[in-house]
């Protein structure tokens, strides 16, 4: 049978857990022909005895993706066993506790460093630590929670992600005459690890209970998984700088 990444080579970021979305991410791109590679933080293990779930074998490399000696051997042992790459997952977000929760007046600049530097600004370190992996061409393509409102406990994870797609359009710029396109998934709620260190997240999740037009399964991040397949894939050739929804339709609900 054929899929739509077929022949293609994936490096995925961000498989912690089963109700990671970059597991089912990578779940469906085995199942639509490609070949996935994972990174893993913090532990190579954990996310190993993870993708022993996945359809076929995966392998893992460590990578701590604020850490820049992880960043430089990175692109050497991608190639060791695939040789080159045709698309890229950032699945990574993170912000110190006192970032979240209702603290936003009171956070201090460290802990906002920090949520900008893993959440933002490593989209622009994985995308060159893979560039030179990418001389056809290929797709890069991010997670992110949709950053033009202020949510109830998001905190300093909303300016984190306005960043991430500010950064996304910027690489999108500077990346386009590589034949590299850059886009974002703007996901609803998923009930994984990121969102269970929110604390109050249902609240803010409570939200697609009521608003979400299509109706909206906080436990399956398999609809985010296939968004970003489809960004993977060659059926957005000329699509670059975009962010698409897959949230049931909640952004463009006016009440
Ligand atoms: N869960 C949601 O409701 C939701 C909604 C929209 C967008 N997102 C985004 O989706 C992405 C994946 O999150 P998830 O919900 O699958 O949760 P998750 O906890 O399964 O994944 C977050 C990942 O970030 C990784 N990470 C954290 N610090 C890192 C570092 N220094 N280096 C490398 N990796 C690091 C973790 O290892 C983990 O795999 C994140 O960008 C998140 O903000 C999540």
């Amino acid at each position: 049978m054929s899929g739509i990444l077929d022949g293609k080579r994936i490096l995925i970021t961000g498989v912690l857990m089963e109700s990671s979305i970059a597991f089912h991410t990578a779940k469906v791109a085995q199942e639509q022909g490609a070949e996935v590679i994972l990174t893993a933080f913090p532990r190579p293990t954990l996310t190993e005895r993870i993708a022993k779930k996945l359809p076929k074998p995966a392998k893992v490399i460590e990578l701590d993706v604020t850490n820049t000696e992880h960043l430089d051997r990175l692109a050497g042992l991608v190639r060791d066993e695939l040789g080159s790459l045709d698309g890229v997952v950032h699945s990574i977000g993170f912000a110190p506790q006192d970032a979240l929760g209702g603290n936003f007046l009171n956070t201090p600049f460290e802990s906002v460093a920090t949520a900008m530097h893993v959440s933002a600004f490593s989209l622009k370190s994985l995308a060159m630590a893979c560039k030179p992996l990418m001389s056809e061409g290929g797709s890069i393509v991010g997670l992110t929670f949709d950053a033009q409102f202020a949510w109830p406990q998001y905190d300093w994870m909303g300016p984190a992600k306005a960043a991430l797609e500010a950064t996304s359009r910027y690489l999108a710029r500077d990346l386009g005459k590589d034949h590299i396109r850059c886009n974002l998934i703007s996901a609803g709620p998923i009930g994984s690890m990121a969102a269970k260190s929110i604390p109050g997240f249902t609240e803010l999740a409570d939200v697609w209970n009521t608003r979400s037009p299509l109706a909206w399964n906080m436990a399956d991040p398999e609809p985010a998984g296939r968004g970003v397949v489809a960004l993977l894939s060659d059926f957005f050739p000329k699509t670059t700088g975009e962010i698409i929804h897959v949230d049931g339709g909640v952004h463009m609900m006016g009440a």
